[in-house]
């Protein structure tokens, strides 16, 4: 008997009006909020429609875990011209199969014991020097400390050079990549694409000197006798050595593949720490059991790099805090690419599906008391209720770099606590959503002293 595919159910998830400018104008005003209003409005799966085309938002760890593993068909869809200054096909955004296998396995395969623990000594050593620059009764605007911060950890451990050049060129990436996002979402995106953009150009200017000092280091760790640690010395060594399936072709994609990891890590790295300020100061009972560990672990001497294991308790605020503020409040969205299913409804080709995790981390129904900010929660070992907690995302799309991502965030937050009390000067949370990270207003925080407070 011949066997027919069964047909997608025709509807489409339940959504908005298809008023597609007022949809725009409302994500635009409020982007997290309304992702809440979506959910609260019409449930796990939603469709709406914004000038730039057709969406669906994904609310349901189910629902989410059926599309993310299935990357034939739905496919990450980070826009090339998003990243025009990384030229070359990268691990972001090569979509499944061989070529993204062979990508992976050169990443995944740079965190041998060694090179994590080096990760770490660079994280552990920046973040006492980030925690020593503070001058006491001063206020900071702390996106910008941490910006700089983490730019000193990821660029040495991750690019092996640019340090000394400060976050200015890695801002200008930044600024010209977000800026692509929102004008990929106007009509005629394909029209004001060609344009010189001064972003764009400002964006090209601006990293020619980290490119100088990419390449320089490229070279070093050519040498025979190279002891370099970073990534990309990985990179190089590990395909030049035969020692991974994959090969580069020019310096230029060695670089190109550093640069896309090292901008999907720092722009999450600076938004999750971003929040440090506000969560401590309004749970003064997790700052004291935070102050108490990391003083336990370290005593009177300096914070090291074996002591990052022994502070669960710190890496348990990380874990609330990427629940309650996820770095990517969205998953990196899945076009599907052909006409298809999802959730039980029809799901037209070409639709941006959307995981929403600043959503589905503070479901009720997963989460026991779940917008209150309780570390103790991961302690507890009923930490992650049914895959809804996804703030690196899923295999086999899912991030390459927690190690090194944690590395940084737990030494930051240690540093920090040891010395000071950061108290933020207005209670109001720093703007989540695409203001998030590198684009947000600064954040006015005065350094307190721990003995002072
Ligand atoms: C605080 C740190 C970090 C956070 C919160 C974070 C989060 C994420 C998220 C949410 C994704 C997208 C997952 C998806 O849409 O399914 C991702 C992808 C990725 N991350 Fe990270 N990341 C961090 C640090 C890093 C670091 C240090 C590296 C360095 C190697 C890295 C490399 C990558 C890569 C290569 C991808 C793309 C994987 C693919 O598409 O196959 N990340 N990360």
């Amino acid at each position: 008997m011949q066997q027919t595919e069964a047909k997608p159910d025709r509807q489409l998830p339940p959504g908005p009006p298809r008023k597609k400018l007022r949809t725009m104008r409302r994500l635009a005003a409020d982007y997290t909020g309304f992702f809440h209003w979506l959910h609260e409005q019409w449930g796990d799966i939603v469709y709406f429609e914004v000038p730039n085309g057709g969406h669906c938002a994904v609310f349901d760890p189910d629902i989410a875990e059926d599309l993310v593993r299935k990357p034939e068909l739905f496919q990450k869809d980070t826009p090339a011209f998003a990243f025009e200054v990384i030229q070359s096909p990268c691990l972001a955004r090569t979509p499944f199969g061989d070529e993204h296998r062979r990508l992976t396995d050169l990443t995944v395969t740079a965190f041998t014991p060694e090179r994590t623990a080096a990760f770490r000594r660079i994280a552990v050593s920046e973040a006492s020097s980030f925690a020593k620059e503070l001058t006491e009764g001063s206020t900071v605007d702390f996106r910008a400390e941490v910006e700089r911060y983490t730019w000193n950890a990821l660029t040495t451990s991750m690019l092996g050079a640019g340090r000394e050049l400060g976050p200015g060129p890695g801002l200008a990436m930044m600024r010209a990549a977000k800026l692509s996002f929102i004008v990929f979402a106007m009509p005629g995106y394909k029209l004001i694409r060609k344009l010189p953009l001064p972003h764009d150009l400002r964006a090209r200017k601006a990293i020619r000197p980290l490119d100088a000092a990419v390449y320089e280091s490229i070279r070093k760790a050519r040498h025979p006798d190279s002891r370099e640690t970073s990534l990309i010395a990985h990179f190089v060594q590990a395909t030049e050595r035969g020692e991974s399936d994959w090969s580069f072709s020019s310096d230029s994609e060695i670089r190109d593949e550093a640069y896309a990891a090292f901008v999907g890590a720092w722009d999450p790295a600076v938004h999750a720490m971003a929040y440090i300020p506000h969560y401590l100061s309004g749970n003064p009972e997790v700052r004291a059991r935070l102050e108490k560990e990391v003083d336990r672990v370290a005593g009177d001497r300096p914070l090291c790099a074996e002591d990052l294991e022994r502070l669960p308790y710190a890496e348990a605020v990380f874990n609330e805090l990427l629940r309650l503020q996820p770095a990517a409040p969205l998953l990196v969205p899945r076009r599907a690419v052909r006409d298809t299913s999802l959730g039980g409804y029809f799901i037209p080709k070409g639709t941006l599906v959307k995981v929403v995790t600043h959503v589905m981390h503070r479901r009720a129904e997963y989460w026991e008391d779940a917008e209150e900010f309780r570390p103790e929660r991961w302690l507890e070992g009923q930490a992650c209720p049914r895959g809804s907690y996804m703030p690196f995302g899923l295999e086999p799309r899912g991030c390459r770099g927690v190690p090194l991502g944690m590395a940084v965030l737990v030494s930051g937050l240690a540093a920090l606590v040891r010395k000071w009390r950061l108290e933020p000067e207005s209670d109001e949370l720093p703007a989540d959503g695409l203001e998030v990270g590198i684009l947000s207003s600064p954040i006015r925080t005065r350094v307190v002293p721990r003995r002072a407070a």
